[in-house]
């Protein structure tokens, strides 16, 4: 079973992505936990590329070849091997992310991205893909508040991450059965229960 977590950077789905690990592994299932970019030696270091500040003149091409070629990395050392073994893969992270950061938000041509995803993901898409959507103003404040500094992905600015979240709602409905939008405005606690409640019937399935 493959289930993928999507949002913007802050929405909080690394942690509600690492409680449905930790939930899976209390009922003794085997889980692999996964963030993107990155998760072998060769997608770490294309992160490390990916994410250095120094490199603000990357062309849109090479980023997302690099983000790419990270996940196809990624799906050959580590994704198909856990299916095969009947693993559960939880990935913060996937293709959409791609769609919505350099198709939705840079710009970029989407039959390119497209024919990208196609061709990094081999095909493999997650059974269900969660979207934790929070509105960009929330996300601006809880930034302010952690002070942590900007990557070089978190630089792209206001309406960067408003054409994001617009990416992303198109593939909602674009992809009404895989993907499921999440209100993200809620406790940490009552965000682990929906999410939970909408995954039952997939690992019943
Ligand atoms: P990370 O620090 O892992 O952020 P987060 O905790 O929000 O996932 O950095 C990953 C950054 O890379 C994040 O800003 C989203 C971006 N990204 C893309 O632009 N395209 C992609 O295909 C992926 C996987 C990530």
């Amino acid at each position: 079973m493959f289930i993928s977590f999507e949002g913007l950077d802050g929405s909080g789905k690394t942690t509600q992505a690492q409680l449905l690990a930790e939930t899976l592994r209390s009922h003794g299932r085997d889980v692999l936990f996964l963030r993107e970019p990155g998760g072998t030696e060769i997608s770490e270091r294309i992160r490390e590329i990916l994410l250095d500040k120094k490199h603000l003149h990357m062309t849109q091409i090479s980023e997302i070849l690099l983000f790419s070629a990270a996940r196809a990395q990624l799906i050959s050392e580590v994704i198909r091997p856990a299916l095969e073994k009947n693993c559960f893969v939880i990935c913060d992270r996937y293709a959409d992310s791609t769609t919505a950061y350099q198709g939705f938000g840079r710009g970029l041509n989407l039959e390119t991205v497209r024919a990208i995803n196609a061709a990094a993901t081999g095909g493999l898409w997650p059974e269900k893909t969660i979207f934790l959507d929070v509105p960009i103003s929330e996300l601006i404040s809880r930034r302010e508040k952690s002070g942590l500094p900007l990557d070089r992905m978190e630089s792209g600015g206001l309406e960067f991450f408003e054409r994001i979240r617009q990416g992303y709602l198109h593939l909602c409905k674009e992809e009404p059965r895989r993907i499921v939008r999440i209100d993200g405005m809620r406790s940490v606690d009552a965000l682990r229960q929906e999410i939970w409640s909408v995954l039952a019937s997939t690992f019943t399935s």
